[in-house]
């Protein structure tokens, strides 16, 4: 994500060109597969600690895609929010350095990511950023909140990743007391409910599964069995 920006500029508007990457041979399941002129873009949308970051990070790996964490653009704009900077003049003004902030994936972070996502001018000012990115060549993977119905409507593949709350807890808690963040359990849980509330109850791009999405729920799943059904729905569009 860092090495696009960086790459690629510094101000989101201004980010349209992006080049191809190279095309991959990859062993899937116990046969030998060939990915060959495959250059689509993979919408992946679910709540939080879904599994659905991981899933589409493998998945990009897997098919030489790119990926773009969405909820970065969301968390950075939150993170300078709770630094003074107005949500709207946030999103309009963010830049690379924006996204390279070690303070992003924090709890606090996160919640004020989810508020100002719930104002409609912060999300148009990102819409243009995620299209480009979606329709580059060599194909891409987004995953986020509205990639599947609204950014990348027209998406060949859309998957819903979800879990259950308890699950999903579990996984984010042992992630931020990992990097030593003060949590408990109980309290993740509350923040993620109230998150999740939040955006799936907003007007603008709610959180919902597209009604071509597959839903997968990773509740039971390891992260290795998650990405294997991920991949099979992206082998049996092509
Ligand atoms: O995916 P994440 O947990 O890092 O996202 C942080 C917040 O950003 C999330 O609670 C809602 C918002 N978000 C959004 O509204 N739309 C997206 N496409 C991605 C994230």
């Amino acid at each position: 994500m860092a090495n696009v920006w960086q790459t690629y500029g510094k101000r989101m508007a201004s980010v349209w060109q992006f080049d191809t990457p190279p095309k991959i041979a990859k062993k899937v399941n116990t046969h030998e597969y060939q990915v060959k002129n495959m250059s689509i873009t993979v919408a992946i949308d679910g709540p939080a600690a879904s599994g659905k970051g991981t899933i589409s990070k493998a998945v990009a790996q897997h098919f030489g895609f790119a990926h773009l964490d969405t909820g970065l653009l969301y968390r950075a704009v939150g993170l300078r929010v709770l630094n003074g900077v107005e949500p709207i003049e946030a999103a309009q003004t963010l830049t690379a350095d924006d996204l390279t902030h070690s303070g992003l994936r924090t709890a606090p972070v996160a919640q004020a990511a989810s508020k100002a996502a719930a104002i409609p001018e912060v999300r148009a000012a990102l819409v243009d950023f995620q299209r480009a990115f979606a329709m580059r060549a060599g194909g891409a993977v987004l995953d986020g909140r509205d990639i599947g119905t609204v950014i990348c409507v027209e998406a060949p593949v859309k998957l819903f990743v979800t879990a259950s709350d308890e699950v999903r807890a579990k996984r984010r808690f042992l992630e931020l007391s990992a990097k030593g963040e003060d949590v408990t359990l109980d309290g993740v849980l509350k923040d993620l409910r109230a998150r999740d509330k939040r955006d799936s109850e907003r007007a603008t791009a709610p959180l919902v599964a597209a009604d071509d999405a597959v839903v997968i729920d990773t509740s039971a799943m390891s992260i290795e069995e998650a990405v294997k059904v991920a991949v099979g729905v992206i082998e049996d569009r092509n």
